[in-house]
């Protein structure tokens, strides 16, 4: 990867941590209060390609938990192999993260998260489930199966935060996740987005935050 190119991405890192701060604005304290009922924070990232976020997520969770010994642990899945495998070069394994004074862990697989009932391993209760850039437009049907288990993976406080790159797509997914069952908590346009050459594109564009809607 280009210098250039990774600049780019510490950019839209930096941004990403602001936009999921503000999301939960005015709701940390009882997040805080939830993430510290469990011995590990775990966050699943659903269709996370080469998880270019995976720090940026884990370090969100551990300052949001602000506490000295915990554990974060983030479990990515995709279809695509090759970007699994970049992943777990770049991220995969147990590591100490000094400053912060956590343990984290990350762990990628292959698969089909339309099937996420079939990964027995991977365990339910995930106190956020992350979906960055969902592709509803590539396949509504698809992306409402995704929905539906990445839905089915929240534990019952849990936050799910989808971003996504255009205004049209956003709107959709908000209407399919909440027709599933989800509860929608805020819906946060991104001013700092990085304008893709595509018309009406661009990086995280808007992200929005939902729980489980109580029965
Ligand atoms: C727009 S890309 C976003 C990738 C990454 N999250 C990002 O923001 O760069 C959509 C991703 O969805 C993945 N995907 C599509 N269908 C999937 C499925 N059924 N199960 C798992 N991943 C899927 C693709 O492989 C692709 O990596």
């Amino acid at each position: 990867m280009s210098k250039r190119i990774q600049e780019q991405f510490d950019v839209d890192m930096r941004r990403l941590r602001k936009m999921l701060s503000k999301v939960i604005d005015g709701d940390e304290q009882s997040v805080r209060e939830s993430l510290r009922k469990k011995e590990e924070t775990r966050v699943l990232d659903i269709a996370c390609g080469a998880c270019v976020e995976a720090d940026a997520l884990t370090d969100f969770l551990a300052d949001l938990r602000d506490e000295k010994g915990a554990k974060v642990k983030l479990t990515g899945i995709d279809v695509r192999a090759r970007e699994i495998s970049d992943a777990q070069r770049q991220f995969g394994g147990k590591k100490i993260d000094r400053k912060r004074e956590v343990e984290k862990e990350f762990e990628f697989m292959t698969g089909d998260a339309t099937k996420l009932d079939g990964h027995g391993e991977l365990g339910d209760d995930f106190d956020l489930v992350f979906m960055r850039h969902q592709n509803y437009w590539n396949g509504k049907r698809t992306w409402e199966e995704i929905f539906d288990q990445a839905l089915g993976k929240l534990s019952d406080d849990g936050n799910l935060v989808i971003t996504s790159y255009f205004d049209k797509e956003h709107e959709l997914a908000m209407e399919a996740l909440q027709r599933l069952g989800g509860e929608l908590v805020k819906t946060e346009f991104n001013e700092e987005t990085r304008i893709l050459p595509t018309p009406g594109k661009s990086v995280d564009r808007h992200v929005a935050v939902f729980r489980k809607k109580k029965p």
